[in-house]
């Protein structure tokens, strides 16, 4: 790099989207630019884990109610509101006082007041979007799909298909249980548009595995698109770092030592997902039908009602002699690379499906909200490496999913579609693969992006 830029980045404070807006900046850091993070108190990483990075706080304004993702729309509606005077006011400063280059802004596409705070200072804004280009797809489809009658969901089309998005059906449409039924809707139509008012969006994905929606978004966005993921999957300086905002017990590593090959169910519902008491009790009973082995996160707030494990019946684990294992929070990247996973039972958020995918461990899919229907439906239906669960959580159709895809038929298939895609996704990342070549285009582009504030030293 023939001089020394820095790089402005703001995640949404969501565990699903802190971590891979650090390993991006993790990635470019690795192409020789200084990195200063921008966060809100609500959520703040961890700066001792990147000691490289520069870190800026700005008030989000946030009660101690309202930070809270139990509602992540209103929790983003908020901070779009309440962080935008605070932006401003640091970039600004920031700005004036930096002695390097500030080529451009780059912020989480929910984050969409970040376009307007970067018109006033005339700084150049890049999107990361941290889920999938294919629920990105359905998002900007979104009033389209009002106009035809698919939105808002109709339980009674759920088995239509959705004709301009194939291979949806309605009821795998994007819904998400906000306060406000409306509020999630005008989210996502805003963060679309402010995507087409940026210099670009980053993906965390890969071109071949989403070559068609990559393919309309161009057409839809117009704007350039650097599809360069897996973003974990690079060679990063501080891969060692953690980006978990809750501290991962490691004891499940020496515990999946001792299981056999491929025979641990892995079952986690990312940070933000809850569940009922009963469904609980129907998971946990259906986990120890099934006979395989399993590592099971219960997230202190997973259970509407519940502190941790208290609903469990006694001597649940007891009585399953060693074959099940919980933990309130997993190393899960290490946990999917364990040769004893068989299958990851997940709720399908984007990173949980990219990391599934990047180790090639086939999927049982329950998505609860927001874009993992689409994401269950790509990974069973199109990639075909994942089963749904279908029809209600309960405990019979619990053990049989699991024991489908653990000694069903259709087990080698899906090993194989799984063992492809995994392939896939590390050859992109080599030299001359997609990511590779999208990410030089990229560090490329940001160089010669005008930002009227920047000065070159
Ligand atoms: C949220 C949304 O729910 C999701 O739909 C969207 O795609 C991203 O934002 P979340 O529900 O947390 O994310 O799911 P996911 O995207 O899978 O992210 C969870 C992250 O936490 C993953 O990177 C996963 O590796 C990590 N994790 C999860 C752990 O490190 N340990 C755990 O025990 C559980």
């Amino acid at each position: 790099m023939e001089e020394n830029q820095r790089l402005f980045l703001m995640a949404s404070p969501l565990q699903g989207h802190i971590t891979p807006l650090l390993h991006l900046a993790d990635i470019l850091f690795s192409k020789g630019f200084s990195i200063t993070i921008v966060h809100t108190l609500f959520n703040s990483p961890d700066p001792a884990s990147y000691p490289h990075f520069d870190f800026r706080s700005i008030s989000d304004g946030l009660s101690q109610t309202e930070a809270s993702t139990l509602d992540a729309v209103h929790l983003t509606d908020l901070i779009n509101v309440r962080c935008r005077n605070p932006l401003r006011d640091l970039l600004a400063a920031a700005l004036s006082q930096c002695r390097q280059r500030v080529p451009c802004f780059i912020a989480d596409a929910a984050l969409h007041f970040t376009q307007t705070v970067c018109d006033e200072l005339k700084l150049p804004r890049l999107v990361l979007r941290t889920g999938a280009a294919s629920s990105f797809l359905v998002f900007a489809s979104f009033p389209l799909l009002r106009q035809k009658g698919y939105l808002p969901v109709q339980e009674s089309r759920l088995e239509e298909p959705v004709v301009d998005l194939p291979p949806l059906k309605v009821k795998d449409l994007p819904k998400f249980p906000s306060q406000d039924p409306e509020a999630f809707y005008k989210l996502v139509c805003r963060f679309v548009e402010e995507c087409k008012a940026s210099s670009g969006v980053i993906w965390n994905t890969f071109e071949e595995l989403e070559s068609s929606a990559l393919t309309k978004l161009r057409q839809d966005l117009s704007v350039p698109m650097y599809p360069i993921g897996p973003f974990h999957k690079h060679c990063l300086t501080g891969s060692t770092s953690s980006t978990s905002l809750l501290t991962p017990d490691k004891s499940c590593m020496s515990w999946l030592d001792t299981q056999e090959r491929r025979s641990v169910v892995y079952v986690s519902f990312g940070s933000i997902a809850a569940i009922s008491e009963a469904e609980f009790l129907e998971i946990a009973c259906g986990l120890a039908n099934s006979k395989q082995p399993f590592l099971w996160v219960v997230r202190p707030g997973l259970i509407h009602g519940s502190e941790w494990l208290e609903p469990l019946p006694s001597g649940f684990l007891e009585n399953l002699g060693g074959r099940g294992y919980i933990v309130k929070w997993a190393p899960q990247e290490q946990v999917l690379s364990h040769p004893a996973v068989g299958a990851f039972w997940t709720h399908n958020g984007w990173n949980s499906t990219l990391e599934s995918i990047c180790e090639g461990v086939p999927m049982i899919c329950m998505p609860c909200f927001a874009d993992q229907k689409v994401n269950a439906k790509y990974a069973s239906d199109v990639w075909k490496v994942g089963v749904h669960l279908q029809n209600k959580l309960e405990r019979g159709e619990v053990e049989k999913t699991i024991k489908k895809l653990m000694v069903g038929d259709e087990v080698n298939e899906i090993r194989e579609n799984a063992f492809n895609l995994k392939e896939k996704a590390s050859v992109c990342l080599k030299q001359g693969g997609s990511s590779y070549n999208f990410l030089d285009s990229l560090v490329s582009d940001i160089f010669s992006l005008e930002s009227s504030t920047s000065k070159a030293h």
